[in-house]
């Protein structure tokens, strides 16, 4: 794989088991992905950033033991994750440690669907990524994807309390859909789909948001390395339940040739 992000490099087993307890939004986003995509038995699968692989063991079950399925992370700590917890249940799923901007694990042509997870926006070579997906896919088949579409402003507000905030901030790539679109113009697929969900979070307390921003940035913020000015002040802030405003990004994309 080409360097591993930031993140991965960050990231130990407590993040990694955290996130798959916390990130249900995710999850539920995720679920609602498979139905979109439709992946059918027999079809060859890559989940494309599949973290703890809840998302992928639901794709498995639905493609059978006749299809196949390729689950890629640069994370080490998530992909030993997702394969200790659904490994066992499917033998014949691969669980490959490298980027998405490097499927060189799968030859070309040979991919019915690419799934991907709010695992997009963390890309930092789109036009490496698309110029893969563009390989793999076989003629006809499609990638189904929902990343973050924009920055989350208290996300970033606490990632910027951090010492090393402003580093955090780099790690994401946001683009309108101009860019979007330029990008893959020139690759021989066609966007069938591409709109912003609004998907408000809901966050019990100010600790399940901690948590949960934790996980998700590979501990980039760290509710400990926050100043008690800060702490209290977020405190008087978020008192209870917490709604963040989110907008993803939804894209269908068909291989063409
Ligand atoms: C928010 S998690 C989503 C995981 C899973 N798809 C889900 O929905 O629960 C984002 C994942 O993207 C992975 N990631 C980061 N950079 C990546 C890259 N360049 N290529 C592929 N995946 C990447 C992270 O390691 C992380 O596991």
């Amino acid at each position: 794989m080409q360097d591993a992000p930031a993140g991965s490099l960050r990231d130990t087993r407590e993040l990694a088991r955290l996130y798959s307890q916390v990130s249900h939004w995710q999850r539920d986003r995720g679920l609602r992905l498979i139905e979109t995509a439709a992946p059918e038995e027999g079809e060859h699968v890559l989940d494309m950033g599949c973290g703890t692989g809840e998302l992928t063991a639901e794709l498995a079950l639905r493609i059978g033991p006749g299809g196949q399925l390729t689950a890629i992370d640069p994370d080490p700590q998530r992909l030993a994750q997702a394969r200790a917890q659904f490994g066992s249940g499917f033998p014949t799923a691969r669980f490959v440690q490298t980027t998405a901007e490097d499927l060189s694990m799968v030859p070309d042509g040979c991919v019915d669907l690419i799934y991907s997870n709010y695992a997009l926006h963390w890309v930092l070579d789109q036009k490496r990524l698309f110029g893969e997906v563009e390989r793999a896919l076989r003629p006809g088949g499609r990638m189904v994807t929902e990343f973050l579409g924009a920055p989350i402003e208290t996300l970033i507000e606490l990632l910027l309390m951090m010492p090393d905030g402003a580093s955090a901030m780099r790690e994401n790539v946001y683009m309108d859909e101009a860019d979007w679109r330029a990008l893959i113009a020139p690759r021989a697929l066609a966007v069938e789909r591409l709109d912003w969900p609004e998907i408000p979070l809901h966050y019990q307390n100010l600790q399940a948001l901690f948590d949960w921003l934790e996980a998700t940035s590979h501990g980039a913020f760290d509710h400990r390395k926050l100043s008690a000015e800060n702490l209290a002040m977020l405190s008087r802030r978020f008192p209870s339940e917490i709604e963040l405003p989110c907008t993803g990004l939804r894209m269908v994309l068909r291989k063409t040739e």
